[in-house]
């Protein structure tokens, strides 16, 4: 390389360089910034270069105190836990390395101070932690729930016998038959509680999407007879039959269509829709590539707020009376079970689109 180019040469490895990299003088001027540095601490170098760093930062003093320890000390200080940066309103995690800038005869000539961005790493951090929690969570959840359905039969037990013993036209009755209700209610919860905590192997068959999802319509019609409801079907016909769970995949779209009709309520519209997407392309070790069947749910119901589509899937999370919150946390997990993806397109008062992708194994 021709030396006339080393200095910038030297210019663009910094610049280059993948972490913020910001070098000051003996009397703390910055001298050099890159653009990664800009980005981190939100400060242009046009207004940064001959300024004082002390200044710039006043805001931010477990910084200036790396910085400053490591120019009285001449050691290299490094703190990746505590430093979080205020700038504009947003606070950013950062790991920092303050440096001595040594010369070839090493005098110190400023420092070089290192800044990289935690905030992804803090994000997937508080991901695995929520996992780590739910999965512990889980664990204890099917322990309750088993617990509860043996003393739930002997209340249902006890309860039949009180119905017969009373007469037909007893009022107490009507004390059995809200207890024999809520029974059902707890026992539904315990049981999507169990389905959601356990782990599952699943039963690998080919299955045909069109037949699930027929018998799935005819179902909820007859459920709902007295309603004016429309369901409607845009089936692919050569969309291929996949290799699934059909147990599964049967309670995952009777989910989604069971939540469409209630949130149409007494009349509306629910469509249902099968293609083959080709965009969407999946590899797995081992594996080729495979396409992916996409199934829409879509009703015009009330749809929902973008602070309700943030909770959706959390267990437990329902807006009705008379809801688990659980529908949805299960639907996430089947579809994960079958490695394809679940997305969520709403508008509060206008309707909601599920779509769900599973991969087009044959
Ligand atoms: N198609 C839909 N339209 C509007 N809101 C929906 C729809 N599907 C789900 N939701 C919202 O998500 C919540 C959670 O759904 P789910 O997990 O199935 O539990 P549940 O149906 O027992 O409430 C519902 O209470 C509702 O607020
Ligand atoms: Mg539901």
């Amino acid at each position: 390389m021709n030396p006339e180019h080393l200095p910038e040469f030297y210019a663009n490895v910094i610049d280059s360089v993948g972490d913020g990299v910001i070098v000051l003088d003996r009397a703390g001027n910055v001298i050099l910034i890159n653009p990664v540095a800009e980005e981190v601490a939100g400060v242009s170098r046009r207004v940064t270069i001959g300024q004082p760093f002390a200044t710039l930062f006043k805001n931010d003093l477990p910084l200036l105190e790396i910085v400053a320890k490591s120019a009285a000390s001449g050691m290299s200080i490094s703190d990746y836990e505590n430093i979080i940066l205020r700038k504009s309103g947003r606070l950013t995690p950062l790991s920092v390395t303050a440096s001595p800038l040594l010369l070839a005869d090493g005098t110190c000539a400023g420092t070089i101070v290192l800044l990289r961005d935690l905030t992804n790493i803090r994000e997937l951090e508080e991901a695995v932690r929520k996992a780590d929690r739910l999965s512990a969570l889980g664990t204890l959840a099917a322990g309750l729930a088993h617990e509860i359905k043996n003393p739930l039969g002997g209340i249902r037990g006890a309860a039949q016998l009180l119905e017969m013993e009373l007469a037909e036209d007893d009022e107490l009755r009507e004390c059995t038959q809200v207890v024999l209700k809520e029974v059902q209610r707890v026992n539904r919860i315990v049981e999507e509680l169990l389905d959601l905590a356990s782990p599952r192997r699943l039963k690998l068959v080919g299955v045909n999407l069109h037949k699930i999802l027929a018998h799935i319509v005819f179902l909820q019609q007859q459920a709902t007879e007295g309603k004016s409801l429309t369901f409607q079907r845009h089936l692919d016909p050569s969309l291929p039959a996949i290799l699934a769970d059909e147990g599964r995949l049967t309670q995952l779209f009777l989910n989604l269509v069971k939540n469409a009709v209630e949130a149409v309520g007494e009349s509306g519209t629910i469509e249902i829709s099968s293609r083959i997407v080709s965009e969407y392309s999946m590899t797995q070790k081992g594996e080729r590539r495979s396409r992916m069947v996409a199934i829409e749910i879509s009703d015009d119901g009330n749809g929902m707020t973008p602070e309700e589509l943030e909770n959706l899937f959390t267990p437990f999370y329902t807006t009705k009376e008379r809801g688990t919150g659980l529908g949805l946390a299960i639907c996430q997990k089947i579809v994960a079970e079958h490695r394809g993806m679940i997305r969520v397109d709403s508008q509060a008062g206008k309707g909601t689109t599920f779509t769900i992708l599973l991969p087009c194994v044959q």
